[in-house]
């Protein structure tokens, strides 16, 4: 062989090999149903961001924000099936794969604040939840925040009695089921894509949602009432399909797994920020009426929603409910 033919071979075997690498490249598809401009919006982003850096690109993330490829339900569906990578489902989504556990997030005022709440999502209890996700194949990386939730419709909502006959979208939980019952409201399940237009046409009258969720889907401009009652919460598991996760490279997933504890912190730090904000420009755009609570309604409130717990515990755990109480020190 010549020099230059075997320079040249040593040149097509080296390109082979830099187009074998490129092939290899792995990518993530990162679906949820919520707008860019969201404390998941961006944390998903953040994600990419730090993900794509700490791999030297040989990671690429997409996002599909806004319900793009799959819808509440389906988007589980696409991450068992590997159609889809990574989600951060809302938890009150958990029950219909079979792990309602995470319902327990939902039950009225059982979190009194972030504080509270992050002695569960960072300690062992919320470590022990996202571990029961193996058996459907999926692997619980994180816990990000969302916020309060506040209740709106087109009257105000004040005391229990004025949700007497109002249809509530709710998700699929059925702690959240029960919530709008012991209102004496009627909950309907609605896929959150479907929402705003729901509310529009008087499928249903009113819902719950914490305010960034409420002010990026535009649900204020067809909601005249809102009362600021942070009587639950909303918040996110972020999950991986578990074939995938496992089959990476051990320092591909290291460097993901150390993009994702970044993306965390930073999620979780912007996200009452977030709501704060959203909720100022619902108030200046002044089509929706904001209601503060008063101690008599709260207490009202109170009342009716605090049973709920009880109601629940044959679904949830009564221990795994106990557990959540010691944590956050209110038992
Ligand atoms: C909802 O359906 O209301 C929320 O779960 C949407 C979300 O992901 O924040």
């Amino acid at each position: 062989m010549n020099r230059f033919v075997s320079a040249g071979l040593a040149a097509v075997i080296a390109l082979g090999l830099g187009a074998g690498a490129w092939a290899q490249e792995i990518t993530i598809k990162f679906s949820h149903v919520v707008a860019p401009d969201t404390p998941k919006g961006k944390g998903a982003e953040k994600f990419k961001e730090l993900a794509e850096k700490y791999t030297e690109g040989k990671v690429k993330v997409e996002v599909y924000p806004n319900s793009q490829l799959y819808k509440d339900k389906e988007e589980l569906e696409a991450l068992q099936l590997g159609a889809v990578q990574m989600l951060a489902p809302s938890l009150a989504k958990f029950g219909p794969l079979g792990v309602p556990d995470f319902e327990a997030f939902d039950l009225p005022y059982i979190f009194d604040g972030y504080e509270q709440l992050r002695k569960v999502t960072d300690g062992e209890v919320g470590k022990a939840m996202l571990a029961k996700l193996e058996d459907k194949g999926i692997r619980g990386l994180a816990y990000w925040d969302n916020g309060f939730k506040i209740m709106s419709a087109n009257s105000p909502l004040l005391t229990p009695d004025d949700f007497l006959g109002l249809k509530m979208r709710i998700q699929s939980s059925k702690v959240l089921e029960a919530e709008m019952n012991a209102l004496g409201a009627i909950p309907q399940v609605m896929a959150f894509s479907e929402v705003y237009q729901g509310l529009q046409t008087g499928v249903v009258d009113g819902t719950e949602n914490p305010p960034s969720n409420m002010y990026t889907q535009k649900m204020h401009e067809v909601q005249k009432n809102a009362t600021l009652s942070n009587h639950g919460y909303l918040g996110y598991a972020v999950i991986v399909n578990k074939d995938f996760w496992d089959g990476l490279p051990e320092d591909v997933r290291g460097q993901l797994e150390k993009a994702m504890a970044e993306a965390t912190v930073y999620a979780n730090g912007i996200a009452q920020e977030e709501n704060e904000k959203a909720l100022q420009a619902m108030k200046d755009a002044g089509t929706t009426e904001f209601h503060e609570m008063t101690d008599e309604e709260k207490a009202a409130w109170k009342e009716v929603l605090l049973p709920v717990h009880e109601q629940m515990a044959s679904r949830i755990g009564a221990d795994l409910i106990a557990q959540i109480k010691a944590a956050t020190g209110a038992e």
